[in-house]
């Protein structure tokens, strides 16, 4: 196990094999940091955290969360506390809240339902989860939190990006920005991120004609990958970030039609 680990990572929503989240829990991973992953599925949460433990020689662990269940969040984070005392590790310096949900429903032919539990994911899951691990970080005078929005948050639109999930998106903008002016000079920087279109599961269902359609309207011709998006998460958790706080970082292939 490496012993020079100077910081750990908390990630929501990072079990899913081709998605954002474990594309940017390895990333962390190989710049040197222990790496926890809270997902639905807590022993997948810990298979996945294993494999990028022993891949790249860091401390990483795996637990259980709804992000949408503030008991839920609570369990995880204390389940988490634990743990890093338990393996005597650095306290969280990053989160990032990445776990989301969408639906493809038009807007007559979504419920009060569908709304909700959209929200409750995607918004509320930030707000509980950012809640539950925003104190250490301010108690430790560093800390950086990378809130995962969409470029559906300023253009609306896609086959995925229908009013519900565009709307909830672009809460997480708004709170992204005020919380930024709370945490002001607390040595904590939060910011949010727009990806476009990225070729993850979460895109499943939609028809090669609709994603060709979407990659034409994409300046650079193609949609990112989850590398892509990685790379600035893991930038905006750096020291040399420090100066960058309730901004948003448009990683769209050029798509600035907003
Ligand atoms: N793929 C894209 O084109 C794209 C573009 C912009 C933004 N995003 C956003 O990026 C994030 C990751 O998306 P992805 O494309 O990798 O999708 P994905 O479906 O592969 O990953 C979503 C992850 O969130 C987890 N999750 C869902 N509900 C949860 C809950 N209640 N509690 C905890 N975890 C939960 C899932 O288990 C999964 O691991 C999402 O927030 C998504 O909205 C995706």
């Amino acid at each position: 196990m490496s012993n020079t680990i100077q910081r750990t990572a908390v990630l929501t929503g990072a079990t899913s094999e081709r998605g954002i989240g474990l594309a940017t829990a390895r990333r962390y991973a190989r710049e040197g940091w222990a790496v926890v992953i809270l997902d639905l599925d807590g022993e997948k949460s810990a298979k996945v955290a294993a494999e990028i433990g022993n891949e790249f020689n860091v401390p990483a662990f795996g637990h259980a969360v709804d992000v949408a269940s503030e008991d839920s969040v609570t369990a995880a984070h204390g389940a988490v506390q634990a743990e890093v005392a338990a393996s005597n590790l650095p306290t969280v310096g990053a989160l990032v809240n990445i776990a989301g949900i969408t639906s493809p429903v038009s807007f007559l032919e979504t419920t009060l339902e569908l709304w909700n539990k959209i929200f409750a994911v995607n918004a509320t899951g930030t707000y509980l989860v950012t809640k539950a691990f925003l104190p250490e970080m301010i108690s430790s005078g560093w800390g950086r939190i990378v809130n995962m929005s969409s470029v559906s948050a300023q253009r609306g639109g896609g086959v995925f990006g229908k009013v519900p999930y565009s709307s909830a998106k672009a809460a997480i903008l708004g709170f992204t920005k005020a919380l930024a002016r709370e945490l002001g000079d607390s040595g904590v920087t939060i910011n949010a991120i727009t990806p476009g279109a990225v070729d993850t599961n979460i895109r499943v269902g939609s028809t090669d004609e609709q994603e060709a359609a979407l990659a034409r309207d994409i300046p650079v011709g193609r949609t990112a990958t989850t590398e892509e998006i990685a790379a600035v998460i893991t930038f905006l958790s750096s020291d040399d970030a420090a100066y960058l706080t309730g901004t948003t970082v448009d990683i769209n292939g050029g798509s600035h039609l907003h």
